[in-house]
């Protein structure tokens, strides 16, 4: 039996009955190299099973100490696509432990292959809905900081109920942000950043640190994106918020 299917449990039934998701799983083109590092790699930096599909994709509950042997600060990615901001950020914050959580695999593939190059210990992944692994696996109160950037803005009106930012997911990200953690979030769909305010201002939880415009500047240390990179190419203009817990 695989180390895969060894760590499946009774949490991938719970996880099986989520109707909408913010995503729909295309694996895509994975290259010979995303697949190595996936085989190879995965026990090092993996959390859970590795398998995104519905049903497959228990998570136990995340205990930090022993996950990553030490006690510090946490940040977790959001849909981190290819990885390579996630990466950048975990290279220059040796003093933050990162979680990064996507399901596509390719991405997390590239994503592996880049923490072995850079010899990162303060990371680790996880290939499942984000959204059911705060739910089940991530305690109370225990994240620093929670990063969604360039989230699918789902354009159509009907399928506005697949967006990762709606009420019940924001008081999720409130549930396990300790006091005082951020929330920090980037769109280049002008429609959907006033949609996360409308959702994320409403909550008592969240305070907007940007003051009147809602809107902060770009922070100058947070790294460019591939879907960024790709809405700036368009001539899209980049909207960054950032909330305090309170
Ligand atoms: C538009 S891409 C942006 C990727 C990256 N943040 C960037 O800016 O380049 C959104 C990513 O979120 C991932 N995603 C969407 N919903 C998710 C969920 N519920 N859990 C984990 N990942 C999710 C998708 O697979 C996709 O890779």
């Amino acid at each position: 039996m695989s180390r895969i299917e060894h760590c499946e449990s009774s949490a991938g039934e719970l996880l099986a009955n989520r109707a909408i998701r913010s995503f729909v799983l295309r694996e895509g083109r994975i290259t010979p190299a995303q697949t190595q590092a996936l085989d190879a790699l995965w026990p090092r930096y993996g959390i859970g099973s590795g398998d995104s599909r519905p049903g497959k994709d228990a998570v136990p509950t995340i205990n930090t100490t022993s996950l990553f042997q030490r006690e510090a600060p946490l940040a977790i990615e959001i849909g981190f696509g290819s990885g390579d901001h996630l990466a950048e950020c975990a290279a220059a914050r040796a003093d933050t432990n990162f979680i990064g959580i996507e399901v596509h695999r390719p991405g997390v593939g590239r994503l592996l292959q880049r923490a072995e190059q850079l010899g990162l210990n303060n990371l680790r992944v996880a290939c499942t809905d984000a959204v059911e692994l705060l739910r089940i696996a991530v305690p109370a109160g225990t994240v620093d900081e929670v990063m969604i950037f360039f989230p699918d803005p789902w354009p159509k009106k009907r399928h506005h109920k697949r967006r990762l930012i709606q009420t019940d997911f924001a008081r999720l990200l409130a549930r396990v942000l300790r006091s005082g953690g951020r929330l920090r979030l980037a769109t280049d769909w002008a429609e959907y950043a006033a949609h996360m305010r409308e959702v994320l201002d409403a909550l008592p939880d969240f305070e907007n640190l940007a003051g009147a415009t809602g809107f902060i500047s770009r922070p100058d240390d947070r790294p460019l994106t591939r879907f960024e990179a790709r809405g700036l190419r368009l001539g899209h203009a980049v909207f960054d918020l950032e909330y305090r817990r309170r």
